[in-house]
């Protein structure tokens, strides 16, 4: 079927968005937003944690200056516990591989792995710190790894796993699987796993990961052609699932791909990797009120092809009830098993956790430093700590430890670098927010140390919270740090 042109946006009129009457009410939305009433709930519960440990974080901000981030190691473990212990309940042998994209910091990391986690690493740097904090079992994915990458991936490949994402990849590490001295070193077989893009056939969005579906047999061909190579897996990964629908859809497409292959060819099949993307509760979500949400509204709607998949819902997006991860274990255990019998043997299940792990465990901290007017203050820190516009579509709750409230009180609270768009939100839990006061903003562990920006300012110190003392675990950035390897 021949694809419709996809028409221009147009307002109510056919006029052009851009007009004042059609942005003037997407703008008092966004003003006048509220999360929805469960979420309320949540971030209430929220609230009322970080006022318990409101001494804490005072004592945290007097000793090692704002702004900073907190890590809670209470927290982190109850996020380890609650997400293996509900799959390892469904599925015995489960091995989890903690996403070091979502959070590097290598406390956290060493602490996950003490908690019986495996290590899913994207790129050079994380495979050395994988390496250097002493994992067994590291999975490497990646749609780019470059030859320095996969030289050291096969000299640890006692421990690494290499998930390969294109066949160009997987002939230059093939290439380099010949040669003599790296050969020498190691005495195992390099161990691959292929990462599919179920999608890749039917939409865009996600074409740039992963091998074709139709391209796999060619794969396990280059593979088996290379007697220092063996293929042992199939992976996916599919983001921001708020209920377990794409893994049971996925998990089905790579059951009809493996049976449509020679039997022969599955021997040295071992594990099935279903990638992370458990989107963790209580993040509520402001898309379809945004210029950006309307705009994908829009073409949702002129798409000629009401079926064809985005890779998401743009209107599921502001949905936020997350079902419980309990759900997403059984049900996912279940398509599992279908596939198992289908196979005629189990696999062993890599899941690769990251934004369910590390969101909630950290917090932000920062003061303010200045009341502009009515309508704003300025704060120490702001979204380079963070590295995006995500307050933009995502409503971050922000406290005022100095006078706090279980209301929300309008005021943007800016950051503190030249960018207008520098803002962590536009309502704060308190009242009466003054110069001085101290901000917390909870549930900001995810995507945020690990993306922030070298903009403006140096990168802020991380902080270990226990239960009852504050520990400095990474210093804040230094000029030295910054600029040490420049040459002046
Ligand atoms: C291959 C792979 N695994 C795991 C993750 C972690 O995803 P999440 O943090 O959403 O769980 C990502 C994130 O982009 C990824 O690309």
């Amino acid at each position: 079927m021949a694809k419709k042109k996809i028409k221009p946006i147009c307002g109510k009129n056919g006029k052009n968005s851009s007009s004042w009457e059609d942005v003037a009410p997407v703008l008092k939305k966004i003003w006048d937003w509220k999360p929805k009433k469960a979420n309320m709930d949540l971030f209430n519960q929220y609230i009322k944690e970080t006022l318990a440990k409101k001494e804490l974080i005072i004592e945290s901000a007097r000793r090692f200056g704002t702004p900073q981030y907190i890590l809670d190691e209470e927290k982190l473990e109850s996020r380890v516990k609650l997400f293996c212990g509900a799959f390892r309940r469904y599925i015995k042998n489960s091995y989890f591989f903690y996403a070091f994209k979502s959070n590097d910091l290598p406390w956290q990391i060493k602490k996950v792995k003490e908690m019986g986690m495996k290590a899913d690493v994207s790129g050079l740097f994380e495979l050395q710190l994988a390496l250097k904090i002493g994992f067994d079992k590291i999975i490497f994915t990646g749609p780019g790894k470059d030859n320095e990458e996969l030289t050291l991936a096969i000299k640890n490949c006692d421990r690494v796993i290499i998930n390969i994402d294109n066949i160009n990849e997987l002939e230059r590490l093939s290439d380099l699987c010949k040669s003599d001295e790296l050969l020498k070193k190691n005495k195992n077989k390099v161990r691959v796993g292929f990462r599919i893009n179920p999608d890749n056939l039917i939409m865009q969005t996600w074409s740039k990961f992963g091998i074709d579906p139709i391209e796999l047999k060619k794969a396990i061909e280059i593979v088996n052609k290379n007697k220092n190579l063996e293929w042992q897996g199939i992976q996916f990964h599919c983001s921001w699932n708020m209920n377990p629908s794409k893994y049971l859809k996925n998990i089905k497409i790579v059951s009809q791909l493996l049976m449509s292959l020679p039997k022969e060819y599955l021997v040295n099949l071992k594990f099935i990797d279903i990638g992370g993307g458990f989107y963790p509760e209580g993040t509520a979500n402001l898309a379809k009120y945004m210029p950006k949400g309307t705009l994908v509204e829009s073409l949702k709607e002129q798409c000629d092809d009401p079926s064809r998949d985005f890779g998401f819902n743009p209107l599921e997006i502001v949905n936020e009830e997350t079902e419980p991860i309990e759900n997403f274990a059984s049900e996912i255990s279940e398509e599992l098993k279908k596939l198992f019998g289908t196979l005629g043997k189990e696999l062993d299940v890599f899941l690769e956790p990251g934004r369910f792990i590390s969101l909630h465990s950290s917090m932000i901290v920062v003061r303010v430093m200045s009341v502009k007017n009515e309508r704003s203050v300025i704060t120490d820190g702001g979204v380079s700590m963070v590295g995006d516009y995500r307050y933009e579509i995502e409503f971050a709750p922000i406290i005022n430890l100095n006078n706090p409230s279980y209301d929300l009180t309008k005021k943007i609270i800016y950051g503190p670098t030249c960018d207008p768009n520098d803002y962590f939100g536009k309502q704060y839990f308190g009242q009466g927010i003054k110069e001085g006061d101290l901000l917390a903003i909870p549930n900001q562990g995810a995507y945020t140390f690990s993306c922030a920006w070298k903009f403006i300012k140096p990168i802020p110190p991380y902080v270990l919270m226990t239960k009852n003392k504050v520990l400095l675990i990474k210093k804040r950035e230094s000029f030295e740090n910054r600029y040490g390897a420049c040459k002046f």
